[in-house]
């Protein structure tokens, strides 16, 4: 790049920064680790975009984990269906590493990438994560691991392993959820079952009449569902669009703060929306506390 008139130009590794956003301390390494930026430091513009979509989530993130570590306290967060763990690493570059303390673990079953993470971190000293290869629901039950966690994150967890995450941050006390839900399937399957019989009940059937409206109504569903169940079990829930995730159609944001407030009209409303769909005696609502 040429130099304006009068100016130097910037050094590559600035340009970086400012393009990119970089927070001062942020590690380099990492980043290309991650193939955000190329070997030579140059930016990868199909990962940049991965980039300022975890920066977006941290922006949600970012103020709970503050008012968590109020007082000293050690966070613990638990990133479900992990993948590649962008989203762990990001986290513990940017708040845990400058902290000092606080422990991320990352739950995914795929072996590969839990081996490559757990490489990573030791190749940078991350050592206050950890990465298990299990899936959610097995590490609900773990013995190895804490009793309690503060923050639970599951960032397109497939299909009912965001409902597996929720197990898991009911079961461990969380402090906060933070949910971005994949394609969901079972509330579909359950829906086409019972479609014959809606349909002759109920002119609102007419909204998963067709298949590809089964498929969006129970996606819908799903997310409907899980709400409820966090607002009957305590949680203060806000439901959002993550912005900046153009790529994807499933760019819903659940954010659930636990305050002990158990909602007892959502455990009605629960109950009426299962049974209005047909869904009540499924198997399915055992995972919404039926
Ligand atoms: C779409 S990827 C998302 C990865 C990562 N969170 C991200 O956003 O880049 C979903 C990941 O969840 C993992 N996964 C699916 N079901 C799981 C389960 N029940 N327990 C743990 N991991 C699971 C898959 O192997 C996959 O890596």
């Amino acid at each position: 790049m040429k130099a304006r008139q009068g100016k130097p130009a910037a050094k590559p590794e600035q340009d970086v920064t400012e393009q990119l956003g970089l927070k001062p301390g942020q590690s380099i390494e990492l980043l290309k680790a991650l193939h955000i930026l190329t070997r030579e430091g140059k930016i990868n513009q199909d990962s940049r975009r991965k980039l300022k979509q975890v920066y977006h989530l941290y922006q949600f993130i970012a103020p709970i984990l503050e008012e968590l570590s109020a007082d000293d306290h050690a966070v613990t967060l638990a990133d479900h269906g992990a993948g590649k763990s962008y989203l762990g690493f990001i986290l513990y570059d940017l708040y845990f590493k400058p902290l000092g303390r606080g422990h991320i673990y990352g739950i995914e079953t795929r072996a590969p990438l839990v081996e490559a993470s757990q490489k990573l971190a030791a190749e940078l000293g991350f050592d206050r994560m950890g990465f298990l290869n299990m899936s959610v629901a097995e590490s609900t039950h773990a013995d190895f691991m804490p009793a309690q966690f503060d923050v639970v994150t599951a960032l397109h967890a497939c299909d009912t392993a965001t409902d597996d995450a929720i197990a898991f941050g009911l079961e461990k006390k969380a402090k906060a959820m933070v949910l971005v839900p994949c394609c969901q399937a079972e509330v579909a399957a359950c829906l086409r079952q019972t479609k014959a019989l809606s349909l002759t009940r109920t002119p609102l059937a007419e909204l998963w009449r067709h298949p590809i409206h089964t498929r969006e109504m129970g996606s819908q569903l799903t997310n409907v569902l899980r709400c409820l169940y966090l607002e009957a079990c305590g949680y203060q829930v806000t439901v959002t669009e993550l912005v900046g995730w153009e790529h994807s159609m499933k760019n819903e944001l659940i954010i659930a703060r636990y305050t002990g407030q158990k909602k007892r009209s959502s455990v009605e409303r629960l109950r009426a929306i299962l049974e209005e769909f047909g869904l009540s005696g499924s198997a399915l609502a055992h995972r919404f506390g039926q």
